[in-house]
C-alpha cells in the first residue's frame, strides 16, 4: 500500500497528489477527486471558495521514488546544447561529468578502483567550480539538459549537494567527498531488473519494493572499495532514510542519520520533484521547493531544507522562463528575501523589469528551453 497522511488543507502545496476525494466541507460535493495532482490553479479554487478542514494526500516520498523509476527506455543518452551564457570551463566539466556517469552506468560489471577514481575526477572538478562560485552550476541543473533520467539525475544530485554543502561550510576533501556520493547515489540500479529501472510510467507496490533495495545494492557496490571512505558509504546507503524513522534501509531517525546522508536527500527529493517524466511533468523549481518544504517536518532535516532554498539559486540569473502573462524573459536578479520571485528583464521590452516578489499574482509557468 501507498502511504498516505492527512494534512490541513491550507496546507496544501503543488505537487502532491490526493489519495481520496477532497470533500467541500458545507455542500459534502467532491470538489477535486482522488488521484489529482495539486497545482496552483486547485489552491487557488480553494482559497477562492475559503474550503477549510483536512484532506488525505499520497506520501510525497513515494512520488519521488516513482520518479525515481526508469533510465532507459524514455530517453537516450545524449546532453542538449548548453546556452552560451554559461562559460566554456563549466561547460566542458559538464559534459566530461556525464561522459563518466555514462560510462560507469553502462559497464555492467563492478566499480573498480579505477572507475572511482575517474568519478572522483569528475568530482574533483566540479567541486572547484563550486567552491570558486556556486552559483554557476545549479544553472545547467534546472536545464535538465541530459534526455536520461539516471545520468541527468546522478549529475544534478551532485551539483546540488556539493553546492548545499559550500553554503553550510564543508570545504576541500569533505565538499568533493560529497559530490562523489552523489555522483554514485543510485549506483545500485544497476541492480534493479532492467523493466522496472526503465518502466515508462508509475511503479506498483511490488515493483516499488524491489526498486527501494538499489540503496543496499549501492553500499554493496562500495563498500570493498578502498577509496570510499565511511562516510561516503554513509551518505550513500542513507540517502533515503528519513527523519522521523519511516525511510529505508535501515530505518534509522532523527540524530542516528549521518550529516552527509541529510543534504544527499534534499538534493535527490528536489531533482526527483522538478524532473521531467514520461508520464508525469516535472514541478517549477519554486513549487519543487514548497513540496520540500512541506516535508521537512518528518523527513527531511529543516535547517538545511532553510539552508537550501534560502541560499541555493532556484532560479539562477540567466534562466529563461515564461510568465503567468504570457510573456517570456530573462532572470536578472533576486531578492535575498524572497529566491523563489526572482526579477525578469521582460523579452523585447528592454524598458520593463518585473519584480515578482512585489507582482504577486504573476507566477512563472515554465522554464523556457533553448
Ligand atoms: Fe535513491
Ligand atoms: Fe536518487
Amino acid at each position: 500500500m501507498i502511504k498516505t497522511f492527512t494534512i490541513e488543507i491550507s496546507k496544501l502545496v503543488p505537487g502532491l497528489v490526493l489519495a481520496k476525494d477532497l470533500i467541500h466541507d458545507k455542500t459534502g460535493a467532491v470538489l477535486i477527486p482522488a488521484g489529482t495532482q495539486i497545482n496552483q490553479q486547485h489552491l487557488k479554487r480553494l482559497h477562492a471558495f475559503a474550503v477549510k478542514g483536512r484532506c488525505v494526500v499520497n506520501d510525497p516520498q513515494y512520488l519521488v521514488l516513482n520518479r525515481d523509476a526508469s533510465g532507459g527506455a524514455e530517453a537516450g543518452a545524449t546532453i542538449r546544447p548548453l546556452p552560451s551564457t554559461i562559460n566554456e570551463q563549466t561547460r566542458k566539466i559538464y559534459i566530461a561529468t556525464f561522459e563518466t556517469i555514462k560510462k560507469l552506468f553502462r559497464k555492467d560489471q563492478n566499480i573498480d578502483e579505477q572507475g572511482v577514481k575517474e568519478i572522483m575526477e569528475a568530482a574533483v572538478n566540479i567541486s572547484e567550480e563550486i567552491i570558486r562560485d556556486p552559483y554557476v552550476f545549479p544553472q545547467i541543473a534546472v536545464l535538465k539538459a541530459i534526455d536520461n533520467y539516471t545520468y541527468s539525475h546522478s549529475v544534478n544530485v551532485a551539483i546540488y549537494a556539493a553546492t548545499l554543502a559550500k553554503f553550510l561550510g564543508y570545504k576541500d576533501q569533505a565538499l568533493k567527498d560529497i559530490c562523489l556520493a552523489g555522483l554514485l547515489h543510485d549506483i545500485g540500479k544497476m541492480d534493479i531488473p532492467r523493466e522496472i529501472v526503465d518502466k515508462p510510467g508509475p511503479l506498483t507496490h511490488q515493483e516499488f519494493m524491489t526498486m527501494k533495495k538499489h540503496v543496499y545494492y549501492s553500499y554493496e557496490r562500495l563498500k570493498n572499495l578502498k577509496s570510499i571512505n565511511n562516510n561516503i558509504l554513509a551518505a550513500v546507503s542513507q540517502h533515503h532514510e528519513k527523519i522521523n524513522g519511516s525511510g529505508y534501509f535501515q530505518n534509522l531517525a532523527g540524530v542516528q542519520i549521518h550529516d552527509w546522508a541529510r543534504i544527499l536527500a534534499i538534493a535527490d527529493v528536489y531533482d526527483a520533484l522538478t524532473t521531467d517524466r514520461v508520464y508525469r511533468e516535472g514541478l517549477l523549481p519554486h513549487e519543487g521547493a514548497e513540496v520540500v518544504m512541506g516535508s521537512v517536518l518528518d523527513h527531511l532535516d529543516y535547517e538545511k531544507v532553510k539552508v537550501f532554498i534560502r541560499q541555493m539559486s532556484l532560479y539562477p540569473v540567466g534562466t529563461k522562463v515564461a510568465l503567468s502573462t504570457g510573456e517570456t524573459g530573462c532572470v536578472v536578479s533576486h531578492h535575498a528575501a524572497s529566491p523563489l520571485r526572482p526579477i525578469i528583464q521582460i523579452d523585447g521590452r528592454p524598458d520593463i523589469r518585473l519584480d515578482l516578489s512585489e507582482e504577486r499574482t504573476t507566477f512563472i509557468t515554465a522554464i523556457v528551453k533553448d
